[in-house]
């Protein structure tokens, strides 16, 4: 896989059987902050439980471990990742995130591992299609959305993730994407989510849904 420089000089990946970059040019650290911490709010959280779909170079992840860091709260993150990458893969892509870099370091000395903890919270990765995997109800407090693309990757944006999605994240609590896709909206509706069009950065809109009403099923 090709490693590849962002504009905002963080790397990424490229993915040739999806033939797409695991991070939009503008940017991996400025996607990670600016839509998947900022826009769902787990940036001031106190007691912020990730549900991320796509662990991919563990970009998000490390982000949101920052940012619970730098405020002294403990983060809970739970990752659905049906492609880990090696361990050597992912020591070669570094980020300006001193202390989340440091847990990342030791994390990798035990990767792949499905629970890793430490003062600073917990880590859960479930290694396996997120459209097979069970998730606990009621149990996060924001979902990051991002496996490659609704055109690249339909299955995983399709209503039965998007109703799963929903129970498994609390009333009020928030779902972030990238994709601005129509037919993927209408189903974010459908799954109970009321959703909003935000102006996105290097893209003309992202999406984001708030859990309303009761989870279908
Ligand atoms: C765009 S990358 C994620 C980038 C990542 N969030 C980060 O912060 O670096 C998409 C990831 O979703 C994973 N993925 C794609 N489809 C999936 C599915 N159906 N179930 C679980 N993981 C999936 C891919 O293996 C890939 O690692």
């Amino acid at each position: 896989m090709e490693l590849r420089l962002t504009q905002d000089g963080t790397p990424t990946l490229f993915h040739p059987g999806y033939g797409e970059a695991y991070h939009p040019r503008q940017g991996a650290l400025l996607q990670a902050r600016r839509l998947y911490l900022e826009k769902t709010l787990t940036h001031l959280h106190p007691a912020p439980r990730v549900l991320e779909v796509g662990f991919g170079l563990g970009v998000n992840f490390r982000v949101a471990l920052e940012s619970a860091l730098q405020r002294g709260v403990r983060l809970f993150y739970l990752a659905v990742e049906k492609e880990p990458l090696p361990k050597e893969v992912l020591a070669q892509i570094s980020l300006p995130l001193p202390r989340a870099e440091a847990v990342f370091a030791a994390l990798l000395r035990a990767w792949p591992t499905s629970r890793f903890l430490g003062p600073w919270g917990e880590l859960r990765v479930l290694f396996t299609d997120v459209r097979e995997v069970g998730l606990p109800p009621g149990w996060a407090t924001a979902v990051y959305l991002d496996p490659f693309s609704p055109k690249a990757n339909p299955e995983a944006w399709g209503l039965p993730v998007l109703c799963k999605l929903r129970r498994s994240l609390k009333r009020g609590g928030r779902l972030a994407t990238y994709s601005a896709q129509g037919a993927f909206r209408r189903a974010l509706k459908e799954a109970g989510f009321r959703v909003h069009r935000v102006p996105g950065v290097g893209k003309r809109e992202w999406t984001v849904g708030i859990a309303v009403g009761a989870p279908p099923g």
